[in-house]
């Protein structure tokens, strides 16, 4: 008997321009484009197995070993729909194909990073699902046509679908044909910038970025001024830098636009915080820490951003990591020690407050 079971994994990605806000909220159409970053670190990924057989009596999902529901019209549900629909094309061409599209799925997935690691676990995870129901299924879907499904699981997640640098052109259309991730550069163009993930606080966070940027959307004049005179000009410039592996414009950017967005929720109403006094201090640190360099005649070593949540990530060149982790260890005494800082991407922890 076949066994028709797949498995792909896909990590965490951390944008540089924020998406933040949607046009359409069932489609996730986003009202900008974004671009990140994919973490290659081994420990930052989701790895989703999926089964398809005819004994199934329906479909189900398990997240880290507990079952999830599968809300009809919901976003998982949607997800496996289109993917069972990609599949059922390739069918109706080539009969000779098992009709697997008619069976049922079953659908695990895992995060090899811990939740209290307090990082988007929702980027890697649809990305992870997607990957694996297209090994599945065996189609011939490029990772751009496979990043539309992805987005309607969870907006970041199209860009996870890729390594390296990862846009996310906004698309114009109303049905979303073209809101999709593109390959920006891949990792081994600029294998030089790593990421620190400073852990300040692993509890959930307040409010979740669905809700808050449907709020932002709603109530935001600020956001509607980077929707239209902002972002188009960071994705171009941000690009640009990334192709000539220019640190300097690449961190300034990431900084304006980790700003602006933090700037965003701040403008919505009711305010919604996402950085606290921990966050803050780590900014302050940076912004020192590239002053010095910067008054030496020398450039930005450094740039920080920040999610919907109080954890930093640190983007810098290899050379300057050492330095930073020294830094945040002096500064925030309680710090974890650093697990893997001199891995691609380190994984850190800072918990506690601040020692003046
Ligand atoms: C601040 O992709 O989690 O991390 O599309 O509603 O699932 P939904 O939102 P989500 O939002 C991510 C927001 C962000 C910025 C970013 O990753 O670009």
């Amino acid at each position: 008997m076949t066994v028709y079971q797949a498995t792909a994994s896909a990590p965490v990605n951390i944008a540089c321009i924020k998406y933040w806000g949607k046009r359409d909220t069932k489609l996730i159409l986003p009202t900008n484009s974004s671009l990140s970053v994919t973490l290659d670190q081994d420990h930052l990924r989701s790895t989703t197995t999926s089964r398809a057989d005819p004994s199934f009596q329906q479909d189900r999902l398990w997240l880290n070993g507990t079952e999830d529901e599968i809300k009809e019209g919901g976003r998982l549900a949607t997800c496996i729909r289109e993917m069972k629909a990609l599949r059922k094309q390739l069918e109706d061409k080539d009969s000779s194909l098992p009709k697997i599209s008619d069976y049922h799925v079953h659908i695990s997935s895992r995060n090899n990073f811990p939740t209290a690691a307090g990082l988007a676990s929702s980027a890697s995870g649809f990305a992870a699902l997607v990957a694996s129901l297209a090994a599945l299924y065996q189609l011939p879907t490029s990772r751009s046509d496979l990043s539309r499904i992805a987005r309607q699981g969870s907006g970041s997640a199209c860009r996870s679908l890729f390594g390296g640098f990862v846009a996310w052109q906004k698309g114009e259309r109303a049905d979303g044909s073209d809101s999709l991730a593109v390959e920006v550069a891949p990792r081994e163009h600029w294998p030089d910038i790593h990421a620190l993930i400073c852990v300040v606080n692993d509890e959930k966070k307040g409010t979740s970025s669905t809700s808050g940027m449907q709020r932002t959307v709603e109530t935001s004049p600020l956001l509607q001024h980077r929707i239209k005179h902002v972002v188009p000009e960071r994705m171009a410039a941000i690009s640009k830098a990334i192709l000539a592996r220019d640190f300097d414009t690449f961190a300034r950017i990431t900084m304006q636009d980790s700003n602006q967005f933090h700037a965003v929720a701040l403008d919505t109403e009711p305010p919604i915080f996402y950085m606290n006094d921990v966050s803050r201090a780590i900014i302050a640190l940076i912004v020192e820490y590239n002053r010095v360099a910067v008054e030496k005649g020398g450039k930005l070593k450094a740039a920080y951003t920040y999610d919907a949540g109080p954890n930093a990530v640190i983007y810098a060149p290899k050379e300057n990591i050492k330095e930073i982790v020294e830094l945040i260890v002096k500064y925030f005494p309680q710090a974890e020690n650093f697990k893997d800082p001199f891995g691609l991407f380190g994984a850190a922890g800072v918990q506690g407050k601040v020692v003046e």
